[in-house]
């Protein structure tokens, strides 16, 4: 009791703490005490308030990151309000021309995500339906770089946004000949004194460099604790928005009372943990009963009916039966979401996926198995025979294949299975041209093939299954997504997908997945089956130099790309096949997604029917660098000059 109490009394002083905090820049570690939405990302040393990738498109956006600490504006009935200053350096590129779209603001609000709907225009500050309503709850700083309303200065204005995007005081920038979208740092400083808000610009003494001040009582407009940030948007129009430094230095409100504080809240903390225990108590109780088999069932056995050729359903007893009690001796591997196991149903030999009850994803995961496997019938795809949700206990049955997964198969450095690796001959040049086809035929009918096109979304040698002809056959489509043919081109997810060495440039900073990002990681097994090697490092700048990828881009640039083929090989393939096929894996791996061909070429380059796509030599960069000048060191690196030579790979 007296720990607990011990915790609360820091809390509470930790509730009274002033606010302050400085970022020279921006790492990944800092992402932690931010709060940075779906749609910004930190990336080469800065806030990207909104997404920042080469090729994909950026239309539309909005963004918004805040500091996860809230600040405490204001107490006592308002009577006392804080003070703080915060200076900041923007740096923003249009990306169109002249001018760039839409702009970026600095924002004190009460929600730290952005409103849905407020990208263009409405800079992610507020969207039609809370513009000038009060409970808006946002006092916006603007930077904006686009004309959108008759009352907009022009396009490279900073105004004062309260509950609107119709500034209340605004002063346009072109007079002291600062230009917002021209990628240049921007020097911002913000205080507020308790009265008025003081907007300064520029590097000079502050004296000089006033844009504007307002009397404003952000009490009024305000809740009592606020979250301060950053906010920005694209339209039609589009330019990268990015935070450069930060720092923010916010007063103590009240002193004198900082004990009474204290009081209240260890009084406040006591009652609410023993309300908690109780909330817990009665949410641990309602969700047993919701998952109970009889509660339970309506919603799973129904989103299944509605797949033609559904999928039988089990017993668990009968399932517990076939595995031998999901005996440990049966198991035939472990995934991220659950474990499988060997089993005999009658003198049919099965796979049965226990799904871990720990894995939050698990059920969305069983449909999403269920619903899409469920009406796909294709060679090369594992074949769902059926399911099971009994007992809480979610299951899935599929036809057995002996060989299993094709990473057993051609990493030969790979720790799993040194048996394999020492009794078998590695894997024929013909076996893995068959592999590749039967997946590309796979991925073929997965997006073009059938009613709705499908997303594999976590495409892997680990998920190709290999018969005991070694037929190749694409499973686990735990993160498998139907869309519709017509109505969207991407599915975007807040869930964080896939598997690194696997995932394009672009999904990684958008959380977007499209047919191009199937074909990227195709692309990457691709690579994988022709050179034995593992995908290697994500694009995380330290990895960069191991990935597959890069390193067989920069064997092609030196005009020696068939030393990237598997040595034990010792030779023994068509030299033309197998330029063919890594160029294939290269072009498909290209960095714009909307250079990677479709499955479709895919397949006409694999049957001959269509030459190898053109793959430029040197790898094209894939990020659009925000500042050119003071990011060389990165592009380099990106434009591959410095990449080790393909021979000193680890393989791992
Ligand atoms: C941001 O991360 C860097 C690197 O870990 C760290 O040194 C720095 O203190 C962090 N900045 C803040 C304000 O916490
Ligand atoms: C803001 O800066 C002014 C001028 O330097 C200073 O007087 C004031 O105390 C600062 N306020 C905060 C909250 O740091
Ligand atoms: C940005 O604006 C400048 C000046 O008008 C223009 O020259 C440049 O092409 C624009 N950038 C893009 C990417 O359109
Ligand atoms: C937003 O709200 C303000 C204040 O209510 C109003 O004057 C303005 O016309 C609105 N703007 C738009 C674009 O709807
Ligand atoms: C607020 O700013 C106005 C001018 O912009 C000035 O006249 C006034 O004295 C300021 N008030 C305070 C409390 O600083
Ligand atoms: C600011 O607004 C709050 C709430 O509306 C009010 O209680 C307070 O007196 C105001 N402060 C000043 C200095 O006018
Ligand atoms: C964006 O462009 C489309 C046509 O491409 C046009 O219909 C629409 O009005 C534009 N929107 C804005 C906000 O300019
Ligand atoms: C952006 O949104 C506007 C308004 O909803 C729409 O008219 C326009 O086509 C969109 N632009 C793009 C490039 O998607
Ligand atoms: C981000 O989240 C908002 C709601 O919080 C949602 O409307 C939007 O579609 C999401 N965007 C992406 C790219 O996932």
């Amino acid at each position: 009791m007296s720990l607990i109490l011990a915790v609360l009394l820091w809390a509470a002083l930790a509730q009274v703490e002033c606010l302050h905090f400085n970022f020279p820049n921006f790492q990944d570690e800092n992402r932690s005490q931010l709060h940075m939405g779906n749609t910004s990302r930190i990336f080469l040393g800065a806030i990207q308030v909104t997404p920042d990738v080469m090729g994909a498109p950026i239309h539309n956006f909005s963004g918004r990151t805040v500091y996860k600490k809230p600040f405490r504006l204001w107490s006592n009935q308002g009577q006392k309000t804080a003070s703080f200053n915060t200076t900041f350096v923007l740096n923003i590129k249009n990306q169109t021309s002249p001018a760039g779209g839409e702009g970026l603001a600095f924002i004190l609000a009460a929600n730290p995500n952005y409103p849905q709907d407020s990208s263009g225009q409405w800079l992610g500050i507020v969207n039609p339906s809370s513009n000038g309503s009060i409970q808006a709850n946002i006092v916006a700083v603007e930077f904006d770089t686009r004309k959108s309303y008759p009352d907009d200065l022009d396009d490279n204005h900073v105004g004062l946004d309260v509950n609107t995007i119709n500034s209340r005081a605004q002063v346009s920038l072109n007079p002291i000949g600062v230009y917002l979208s021209i990628a240049v740092d921007v020097t911002v400083t913000i205080r507020y004194d308790g009265k008025n808000l003081s907007v300064f610009v520029g590097q000079e003494d502050l004296k000089n460099s006033l844009l504007f001040s307002e009397p404003i009582n952000l009490s009024s407009y305000l809740p009592e604790t606020v979250y301060v940030g950053f906010s920005g948007s694209t339209g039609n129009l589009t330019q990268l928005n990015c935070v450069r430094s930060w720092e923010f230095s916010g007063s103590d409100i009240d002193e004198e009372q900082q004990l009474w504080w204290v009081w209240v809240v260890c009084v406040v903390g006591a009652a609410l943990a023993v309300l908690a225990g109780c909330a817990f108590y009665l949410y641990r109780k309602r969700k047993t009963e919701l998952e109970d088999p009889e509660d339970a069932y309506p919603d799973i056995e129904e989103a299944i009916r509605g797949c033609s050729r559904a999928p039988r359903k089990f017993g668990w007893k009968e399932l517990s039966k076939a595995t031998g009690k999901f005996n440990p001796k049966n198991k035939l591997g472990k995934g991220g979401f659950g474990t499988v196991y060997k089993g005999m149903l009658g003198n049919m030999e099965v796979a049965v996926k226990k799904i871990s009850k720990k894995s939050t994803q698990g059920k969305q995961e069983f449909m999403a198995e269920v619903t899409t496997i469920g009406y796909l019938h294709h060679r090369n795809l594992v074949k769902l025979i059926g399911w099971c949700y009994e007992k809480r206990e979610l299951l899935l049955v599929y036809e057995y294949l002996p060989n299993g997964s094709l990473d057993r198969f051609i990493f030969y450095d790979d720790k799993w299975s040194p048996a394999i690796q020492e009794t078998t001959t590695p894997l024929s040049w013909e076996k893995r041209l068959a592999i590749i086809c039967g997946v590309a035929q796979a991925l073929d009918y997965l997006h073009n093939g059938c009613e709705k096109t499908v997303l594999h979304r976590d495409i892997k040698a680990s998920n190709i299954m290999l018969d005991s002809e070694f037929n190749a056959k694409l499973g686990d489509f735990g993160l498998a997504r139907t869309i519709l043919q017509k109505e969207q081109t991407h599915h975007s997810t807040k869930e964080i997908a896939g598997t690194p060495g696997y995932m394009a440039p672009e999904s990684i900073l958008t959380a977007r997945f499209t047919v191009e990002t199937d074909v990227y990681a195709f692309g990457v097994v691709i690579l994988e089956v022709a050179c034995a090697r593992k995908p290697g490092g994500q694009t995380e700048r330290d990895n960069y130099l191991s990935n597959i990828v890069h390193g067989l881009w920069e064997l092609y640039r030196k005009g020696r790309i068939l030393e990237g083929a598997d040595p034990r090989l010792k030779g023994e393939f068509t030299r033309e096949e197998m330029e063919c096929v890594l160029l294939l894996g290269l072009a498909c791996c290209h960095p714009n997604p909307n250079k990677r061909p479709s499955m479709k070429t895919v397949l006409q380059v694999l049957s001959g029917e269509a030459p190898p796509p053109e793959v430029p030599t040197e790898r094209p960069a894939f990020m659009w660098p925000p500042m050119p000048p003071s990011f060389k060191d990165w592009d380099q690196s990106l434009t591959g000059s410095q990449l080790s030579p393909f021979s000193d790979f680890t393989g791992r």
